[in-house]
């Protein structure tokens, strides 16, 4: 891992791609750390994450820390050439925290407040939580910040997996302080969201609440706000964390681990503050899908930190436990997956965890080193990753270059998923359809933020990008203008950021980037409970055949239409739209093609975005990074791929190409 730090020199910056996992020792005696030793050897490991769940037993009363057994156990790992990814271990409050201190506890929408006895049971605006981390991680970076064998600080672990908004009276003032940083008065907040409607005007800031339950749908911008605040009150937790090891340790890197594409957390406002992006990422293997949203989570990871080398920070060896059926990954989808990861800018993939365990909730969760011990199809296809992940240590510090962004909306996606809308819309599936698209082709996609800077790209595509501040509007018009090619979907630019309607044919000011008006929403019905038919949409031109999902009258005025609706009140209306605006050309799809080949055929040509290969091979992924071609075989039967054979879940991985 290559990261850019004020003060490390070059014999500080490691030049293995990282391979390992969480390290759980405490549940484990002593002996059997000798062992861990030994056989992470054995399997190539280069990094061990420690000490993520391990509060209770660094602090095991009130400020009684006891150290030594950590400071055993990462000497011995030290000893043995593995780095440590040291957790500051805020993750899980100890019993005798909670139980002195409620107001630590988290409380739902419902006014529930939840118990202990599980994990991460924080309120994240909690001044006692607060106040007891800190203390925490101070003394944990007094204690290990000069120990040779730490490599990075790993705050908390995945802030707001399961807490993803808090709904207690200390947040409910803490949403009120944001609400007036962000508004001045409580009159602008009126304005904002809308509060002439339904009798919900407030007269000041004191009366403002957090969306708790209520009778039927709730103030939406109030909603988007809360959505909001609470992404940040997850990033304040990192703050407070990072600013303690940045103020003791600041040559040390700083990382916290995402969760790919997680609804509750804005990761564009976070991944600015982090050294560098590391992700988990747990696909279903029962899901033929799979590889294509990972590949897509790997391109959000590499985007959010700005193209730089990224870590996948946890994923399992085989099957998890906390889906309803866990199905294992047949032999090779794991290496597959993790040479996915590294082909799409990944400088290290992670497990959970290294050694499987025996008792509590995820026991029943693969691990590196299985149940079965080291004679084991999982521990031997372990050990052939390791060795097989040294081989391309040269790729370590190096980066990729697309020519294509899909734009990816946090408030878009709080608003489309909204109730109280037109369809009830799922907005990942959206992107990852178009998504589909461009990996089948072998296209290298970046995510980028509606307002952040397109200009190194030819093609830019906005999914359902539903909400389009002036500014974000006036970005993409400009990209247009400059000679880019951008494709919106339907639902892009429906609402500026308080969530007001653009009127008079919504898109704003990208109406005439797009030369059309739109007049109105019309959404195919579903099957209803009767079982009576469903007139299905139908286009025809470009992407003729079925449609789905949306249906909506637009109005051209300079555009030219590629695809008419046809038969049903939309009729001959266009469906697929194209204008040239400037020195480019901006398209518009007005629906969901069953099939969207021909459309990203036509938009790609005469553009010069390059493919890693010239055609696509059914179930095959090819990304180049570096002087590597990496071809992966998603499928169980063996293909043939570029002059290559590769086996069912098999990869080569191929100098030159
Ligand atoms: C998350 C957590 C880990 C573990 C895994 C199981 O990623 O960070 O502690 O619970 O899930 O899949």
């Amino acid at each position: 891992m290559l990261v850019a730090l004020g003060g490390a020199d070059e014999e500080d910056v490691m030049d293995r791609l990282w391979y390992g996992g969480d390290y759980n020792p405490e549940q484990w005696p002593s002996p059997v750390w000798d062992e861990d030793v030994r056989l992470m050897q054995r399997a190539g490991v280069t990094v061990a994450t420690v000490g993520v769940f391990s509060w209770a037993k660094l602090e095991p009363a009130d400020g009684r820390f006891e150290f030594d057994w950590l400071d055993d156990v990462l000497d011995r790992l030290h000893a043995g050439g593995i780095r440590v990814d040291l957790a500051t271990a805020t993750a899980s409050p100890p019993p005798w925290l909670v139980l002195a201190h409620p107001d630590v506890l988290p409380v739902t929408e419902d006014g529930v407040r939840l118990s202990v006895g599980s994990r991460q049971h924080y309120n994240p605006s909690s001044a006692t939580y607060r106040r007891y981390a800190d203390r925490l991680v101070r003394a944990i970076a007094e204690r290990y910040g000069e120990h040779p064998a730490l490599e990075a600080w790993h705050v908390n672990n995945e802030l707001g997996c399961h807490v993803h908004r808090d709904y207690s009276d200390e947040s409910a003032a803490a949403f009120r302080r944001w609400l007036e940083a962000r508004y001045g008065g409580v009159e602008a907040l009126n304005e904002a969201w809308g509060t002439a409607f339904w009798s919900q005007a407030y007269g000041s800031f004191d009366e403002v609440m957090p969306p708790r339950a209520a009778p039927t749908f709730r103030n939406p911008t109030q909603l988007l706000d809360f959505d909001r605040f609470s992404s940040d009150a997850w990033l304040e937790v990192y703050r407070a964390e990072a600013r303690i090891l940045r103020e003791l340790t600041p040559d040390v890197p700083v990382t916290t681990n995402f969760m790919g594409f997680f609804k509750p957390i804005d990761y564009w406002s976070h991944a600015p503050e982090l050294d560098f992006v590391s992700d988990d990422h747990y696909v279903d293997p029962a899901d033929p899908a799979a590889a294509v949203f990972a590949a897509m989570t790997r391109d959000l990871m590499r985007s959010l930190g700005s193209g730089r080398p990224w870590i996948l920070m946890e994923q399992s060896t085989s099957a998890v436990n906390w889906r309803p059926r866990n199905a294992a990954k047949p032999p090779g989808m794991h290496r597959v997956l993790s040479l996915q990861a590294v082909a799409r800018g990944a400088d290290g993939v992670m497990q959970f965890q290294w050694r499987q365990s025996a008792a509590g909730a995820e026991k029943f969760h693969s691990a590196m080193l299985p149940h079965a011990g080291e004679d084991s199809r999982i521990f031997r296809e372990t050990a052939a990753l390791g060795e097989e992940l040294a081989t391309l240590a040269d790729l370590v510090g190096t980066r990729l270059t697309a020519k294509v962004a899909v734009l990816f909306d946090w408030d878009s996606w709080w608003a489309l998923e909204q109730p109280a809308t037109p369809a009830q819309l799922s907005y990942l599936a959206i992107v990852l359809r178009w998504y589909r698209e461009l990996w089948r082709r072998h296209v290298l996609v970046d995510f980028s933020r509606p307002d952040g800077d397109l200009s190194g790209y030819a093609v830019v595509i906005a999914p359902a990008t539903q909400v389009l501040s002036a500014g974000a509007q006036e970005n993409l018009a400009g990209f247009v203008r400059n000679g880019g090619h951008l494709v919106a979907s339907y639902q892009t630019g429906v609402l500026d950021e308080r969530l007001h309607v653009l009127l008079g044919g919504y898109l704003g000011a990208l109406r005439e980037t797009f030369g059309i008006r739109i007049e109105e929403f019309t959404p195919p019905a579903e099957p209803s409970m009767s079982g009576g038919p469903v007139p299905a949409l139908a286009i025809e031109g470009l992407a003729a055949g079925r449609a789905s999902e949306w249906g909506e009258i637009v109005r051209t005025d300079t555009a030219e239409a590629l695809a008419t609706f046809s038969g049903g009140m939309l009729d001959g209306l266009p469906a697929i739209t194209r204008n040239r605006a400037g020195d480019g050309t901006a398209w518009y799809v007005a629906t969901a093609p069953d099939d969207l080949r021909t459309v990203v055929d036509a938009v790609l040509e005469g553009t010069g975005v390059e493919a890693a290969l010239p055609h696509p091979v059914d179930g095959v992924e090819a990304v180049r990074r570096g002087d590597r071609l990496f071809l992966l075989n998603h499928t169980d039967r063996p293909v043939e791929a570029a002059g290559h054979r590769l086996d069912a879940h098999g990869a080569a991985v191929v100098t030159g190409g």
